[in-house]
């Protein structure tokens, strides 16, 4: 896609971040990127004793312990029934952006962390794991709901020339949470025998903040104009987000994209995969959420307490220090990718992220492979898990979430953040519920299969990924359907 840049950094390159849309961007992610990422990481640090609260609750029940078998399966579901909850919330986001619009979308959803947290902040006192599971479950649907919705908030929000960082942002935010978590899951905050009840509970401070604060916000421009056919609404809710500077082009553009949608049918997840034009993007889409998943991100974002002590041999606090260092360093470097993504571009980004992942996945391997030799691996291996994490930050984190609502026109955007939010959210879902499992059998080797499929993805996306930094949604689709009639990897084979 080589298309001249400099037609479009008129008026977009005018507009700049002002306070509201700041404003718009915190309450959109507060409530769910934020929240999301306090669900994934909370899990980390209080294993232990959430461990020990399923044994005294079997030994109240029956009197018995309960097996290292029975515990293990119970931790592995408790993890991993989020990501269930997740697909399902995933796969239902579209619908509700566009039936509630997104601002009441996210708002209502808010529902289910109140509810998820109310089964968390009893759980202990009702000596029942069962609360713990269905709440993991509820959360993981808040989530999978948010996951769609947010992303699509905030590129539709954001100006042309800041499209990318909002996109990024919501990363920011996923990153920011798990940070947190792990802060307050520390053994003298909350992560103690009394108290990971109130820890689990932390998301319901974030839902009021967003409660009050979204509130104020105004839906999104293109919701308004293109699916409620709304302009005058659609100008006061640009009035207020650009704050003073002009978005006359960006009007046309709604407009030429609502005259594009009158002539197309909304799509649904079956049209997206039947329409010739619609699977290049939809491949990339799924693709690119495979590769943020099987690079095993969340194997160390869940486990890395659990990897820093077993395999390499670190004692619990400096592992949960590490651990803690670890998503600092997460934090630093997607703030500076957010600086840099609408500058290097996407496909950019991406590609040396998950080249960096390869590496580091590869050093961390021979780190555990010599740390019975040398005991000086360890700190290699530390090492090798920062800069796993620092490539992953570098693109594969922010930018499968985003892309998509890039590479889709209003039409058919709901239906494939569905496809692209459910794939992720499966592909969470065999990470978490399988490496511990690959863990125990195959040790020092349960970071090859993401080598091989780290190594497997860069190739594919090299072929398929186009560069969709400043173009216009109609560029994009538009090359799209030129790809679909002429050389593009999967049109020459298919038919409409
Ligand atoms: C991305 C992933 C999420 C992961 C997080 C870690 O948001 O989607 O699964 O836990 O990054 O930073």
């Amino acid at each position: 896609m080589d298309t001249d840049e400099e037609t479009y950094i008129l008026e977009s390159d005018k507009q700049r971040l002002n306070s509201r849309l700041v404003f718009a961007f915190f309450s959109c992610v507060i409530g769910s990127s934020f929240v999301f990422g306090v669900h994934t990481g909370v899990v980390n640090l209080p294993q232990t004793k959430i461990e020990q609260f399923l044994n005294e609750t079997e030994l109240h029940r029956t009197g018995h312990h309960m097996t290292q078998s029975k515990i293990t399966l119970l931790w592995a579901l408790i993890v991993s029934i989020w990501a269930i909850g997740g697909m399902i919330g995933g796969v239902n986001a579209g619908y509700f952006a566009d039936k509630l619009g997104r601002k009441k979308g996210l708002l209502l959803n808010n529902i289910l962390t109140f509810l998820a947290v109310i089964l968390f902040g009893f759980s202990k006192l009702a000596l029942s794991y069962e609360m713990l599971i269905v709440g993991r479950f509820i959360a993981g649907i808040q989530c999978g709901i948010s996951t769609g919705i947010a992303p699509l908030y905030l590129s539709e929000v954001a100006p042309l020339k800041l499209r990318g960082a909002a996109g990024t942002l919501n990363q920011l935010a996923i990153v920011f949470g798990v940070l947190i978590s792990q802060i307050i899951g520390m053994d003298f905050i909350l992560g103690t025998d009394k108290l990971w009840p109130i820890l689990l509970s932390f998301p319901v401070i974030a839902a009021i903040l967003q409660l009050l604060t979204f509130s104020l916000c105004p839906e999104s421009p293109k919701y308004l104009y293109i699916n409620k056919n709304d302009r005058y609404a659609a100008i006061r809710a640009l009035q207020w987000l650009r704050s003073g500077d002009s978005f006359e082009e960006e009007l046309q553009d709604m407009q030429i994209q609502g005259e594009s949608c009158e002539n197309t049918e909304k799509m649904s997840i079956c049209g997206i995969f039947t329409t010739k034009w619609l699977r290049r993007p939809i491949f990339i889409s799924i693709i690119m959420q495979l590769s943020q998943q099987l690079s095993g991100i969340n194997a160390v974002i869940y486990y890395s307490t659990q990897i820093f002590r077993k395999t390499a041999h670190l004692t619990q606090t400096a592992s949960q220090f590490a651990s803690i260092g670890v998503s600092v360093v997460n934090f630093i470097i997607t703030a500076i990718s957010a600086s840099l993504v609408d500058k290097a571009g996407r496909r950019y980004l991406h590609l040396l992220g998950l080249g960096g992942m390869f590496c580091a996945a590869c050093a961390l391997t021979t780190s555990f492979l010599w740390e019975v030799h040398w005991h000086f691996m360890s700190y290699i291996a530390i090492v090798a898990t920062v800069i796993f994490v620092c490539s992953f930050a570098i693109g594969p984190g922010s930018i499968p979430w985003f892309i998509v609502a890039e590479m889709f026109s209003q039409n058919t955007r709901p239906a494939a953040v569905s496809i692209a939010v459910l794939t992720n959210w499966f592909a969470n879902f065999l990470v978490g519920l399988c490496y511990p499992l690959i863990q125990d059998e195959i040790k020092v080797y349960s970071f090859v299969p993401f080598i091989v499929f780290l190594g497997c993805l860069w190739i594919v996306i090299y072929f398929v990924l186009p560069e969709t930094k400043g173009k216009t949604i109609d560029e994009i689709s538009n090359y799209f359907r030129i790809m679909s009639n002429g050389s593009g990897l999967l049109s020459t084979t298919e038919e409409e």
